[in-house]
């Protein structure tokens, strides 16, 4: 890979430098607290900052949060993550109100040697997603002004582009920090030369979210294990019925032409967990695949389908696992992620687990992090990069 990297930038020597960091501080918020649930993204962003922090950097950290819509919005501050993220530095962060307005501009020019700041959320302003270059980049030359070198380890954001991704890159020295290098470096391991079997887990809601990394997979994989909510629409296209559960009509026959094309590699569950409704206490039984009532909805798979995952798993010597088996955030729906979770954890495998939901569920469920190989922070990121997609953060630094 012809990209430069942190220890290259730290060779250089930045002390008393300003350098920007693209971080993906993009972490789960409680929707009536306001807290964070999940800190993963922050704690995979301190071997970065704290190398930079200790060679006496003026680190300035900018990050998206949620989705809005180029206007400042309350519920989407990056206030908290600053918080957060002083703790865990054991330092405070200091906080712009906004991204590159009057108050950014007075914290970057406050900043001590070996001092953070965090601006206020990217999304904030319309610059960062827009279509149109000469938007993105005068938004760009703004956060570019910032520093005088450009760090990226937003892995989680690599596929997407934005000024801060892949504009800002082209105005300033930029390198790979430590956790884009080593994303890459366990993904492309998956991709070039996976130790066999390969056993793919995929789950979550829907298939057409996935439709493209099955089709990049199929080839390369030996066991696709198909759970979560968009195997019902693979079980619709078997020709069974599905009650009320998850479905995507205009997929089952896609579903249907990959199942043949898939020469045996794709396991669905063979029984799951049905509900009265989607609900934490709604009552809920066990049923074959062929006896879901019409009446009610699969959220979970069954006993069953775990034992003959788990089966799979175990004879795997590479795992990549993405998307929960079923509802694990309810505590009636979350032995199938759970029953896949530990099952993988007990294979004598290099295993890999990929995005939010999933690296989510593992913390949720007080799974130990450290019995998986690498537990990715890009849920988006890393299946583009295993459908073989060029991701513009990427390409941006190897110019
Ligand atoms: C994510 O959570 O997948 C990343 O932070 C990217 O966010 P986005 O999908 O809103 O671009
Ligand atoms: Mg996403």
């Amino acid at each position: 890979m012809s990209i430069r990297t942190l220890d290259d930038l730290l060779a250089e020597g930045v002390s008393g430098r300003r350098v920007l960091v693209r971080a993906d501080l993009n972490v789960p918020l409680d929707k009536q607290t306001g807290d964070i649930t999940d800190d993963g993204r922050i704690r995979a962003v301190l071997p970065t900052l704290g190398a930079l922090v200790e060679a006496g950097a003026k680190v300035v950290v900018c990050s998206h949060l949620g989705r809005p819509k180029g206007t400042p919005d309350p519920q989407f501050s990056l206030r908290p993550v600053a918080g957060r993220l002083g703790e865990l530095l054991g330092a405070p962060v200091h906080f712009a109100e906004d991204t590159v307005g009057d108050s950014a501009r007075s914290t970057v020019a406050g900043l001590t040697d070996g001092q953070v700041a965090l601006l206020e959320n990217l999304r904030f302003n319309a610059g960062e997603t827009s279509k149109d270059e000469a938007e993105r980049g005068a938004f760009a030359d703004q956060l570019a002004a910032f520093g005088d070198a450009y760090v990226d380890d937003a892995f989680g954001a690599v596929h997407r582009k934005h000024a801060s991704v892949y504009d800002v890159p082209a105005r300033l020295p930029h390198v790979a920090g430590r956790l884009v290098l080593r994303e890459v470096e366990v993904l492309s391991t998956l991709t070039s030369e996976p130790e066999r079997p390969y056993v793919v887990v995929l789950g979550g809601s829907k298939v057409s979210d996935k439709l493209a990394v099955i089709e990049a997979l199929l080839p390369t994989v030996d066991r696709l294990l198909i759970g979560g909510g968009m195997c019902f629409t693979f079980l619709k296209a078997q020709g069974l019925e599905v009650g009320t559960s998850l479905l995507e009509e205009d997929m089952v026959e896609t579903c249907r032409n990959l199942l043949e094309r898939s020469s045996g590699k794709i396991m669905l569950p063979v029984d799951v967990v049905v509900a009265d409704a989607f609900a934490p206490d709604a009552a809920h039984d066990t049923v074959r695949v062929d006896g879901i009532p019409s009446h009610r909805l699969g959220l979970d798979i069954g006993p069953e389908t775990v034992a003959g995952f788990a089966a799979a798993l175990s004879q795997a010597k590479t795992i990549f696992w993405n998307g929960p088996m079923g509802v694990f955030e309810m505590a009636a729906f979350a032995a199938g992620t759970r029953g896949i979770a530990e099952a993988i954890t007990e294979a004598d495998a290099f295993s890999v687990v990929g995005g939010g939901d999933s690296a989510a569920a593992v913390r949720a469920l007080g799974l130990d992090e450290s019995s998986f190989n690498h537990i990715s922070t890009g849920g988006g990121a890393s299946l583009e990069y295993l459908e073989g997609k060029a991701l513009p953060g990427i390409a941006a630094l190897e110019n």
